[in-house]
């Protein structure tokens, strides 16, 4: 048994907002939502069988925490605690997120040493990018819960404001985060989540695009060829997959930190969902556990 972490498993999720509010509203079982929530009750089982001590989860900020007068490329939470944000109807009634503050501090060391130059974040509220892929995963949770089952390390990534980081870049930070989670001497299981995407544009003349054959194809390639994949351009992004699409280059650093990007063998697909429509997006969903 080594004493060291590991990283053993990734999930993607699409974020949608609408979700969050479905599930604070008890709306789940409508007749447009049930069968959103019946692709991820495969999922919550998962997680029950696959509890890690510590999620590295990579979202986005929509101008709640961060505004235009900041803007950190790719920040780490190093903070113990995160409030949901007010996003403007008052922030949604969930647990508070509390963070992993010794692994943010071994992965802040590690990550920049290895030439990252992450901006680190002791105090932020956390927005509908990283609480609903929560609650999709962890399900409601109960009244006066004052914490969600494990500790979250954010990772904020701009896809907001141009210029926003490559492909290729978002999959190299992914490679570096594992070695950082391998070098940390305590053997803790490490997931690592991308969410954002899938297809959808929510301003503009193309606002409510939906591409459900290039969503799929690119989480067909996202399994088998993440490399080929990191090379995609923004512009194929933008253009395929509406002008919200490029949230996905951050699935992409969940990715690189599998096993396979470090010479090690292929994960295996725990569970994939696809569904169309929530709110204004296409939901794509992935699960891939390290051999
Ligand atoms: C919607 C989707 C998003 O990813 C987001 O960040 C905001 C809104 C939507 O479908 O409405
Ligand atoms: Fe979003």
């Amino acid at each position: 048994m080594s004493q060291h972490a590991r990283i053993t498993a990734s999930v993607y999720t699409s974020h949608v907002p609408a979700i969050g509010v479905a599930m604070d509203q008890g709306r789940t079982r409508d007749p447009y939502w049930q069968p959103l929530f019946a692709g991820y009750g495969p999922s919550r089982r998962w997680m029950d069988a696959h509890r890690p001590d510590a999620i590295v989860l990579v979202y986005n900020d929509h101008a709640n925490a961060f505004s235009l007068d900041m803007i950190p490329t790719f920040a780490l939470g190093t903070a113990d605690r995160y409030e949901p944000a007010d996003e403007g109807w008052g922030p949604r009634a969930v647990p508070t997120v509390h963070g992993h503050g010794e692994l943010a501090a071994h992965l802040a060391q590690s990550v920049i040493q290895q030439d990252f130059d992450l901006t680190l974040i002791n105090r932020m509220t956390v927005d509908h990018g990283l609480t609903v892929p929560l609650s999709l995963m962890f399900g409601e949770q109960p009244a006066g819960a004052t914490g969600w089952p494990v500790p979250v390390i954010p990772l904020a990534v701009n896809v907001v404001q141009y210029p926003v980081p490559s492909g290729r870049r978002c999959l190299q930070l992914g490679q570096a985060i594992r070695r950082a989670v391998e070098s940390f001497d305590t053997p803790l299981r490490v997931q690592v989540w991308g969410t954002g995407g899938m297809s959808h544009q929510l301003q503009g003349p193309r606002a409510g695009l939906i591409n459900r054959e290039w969503d799929n194809a690119w989480m067909d390639r996202l399994v088998a060829d993440p490399r080929g994949l990191a090379e995609m351009p923004h512009l194929d992004y933008v253009r395929e997959a509406g002008s919200e699409g490029i949230e996905l280059v951050m699935w992409l650093i969940a990715r690189g930190a599998m096993a396979d990007l470090d010479g090690g063998r292929a994960p295996r697909v725990a569970h994939r969902f696809y569904h169309v429509p929530a709110s204004n997006t296409a939901v794509g969903h992935l699960i891939l556990e390290n051999p």
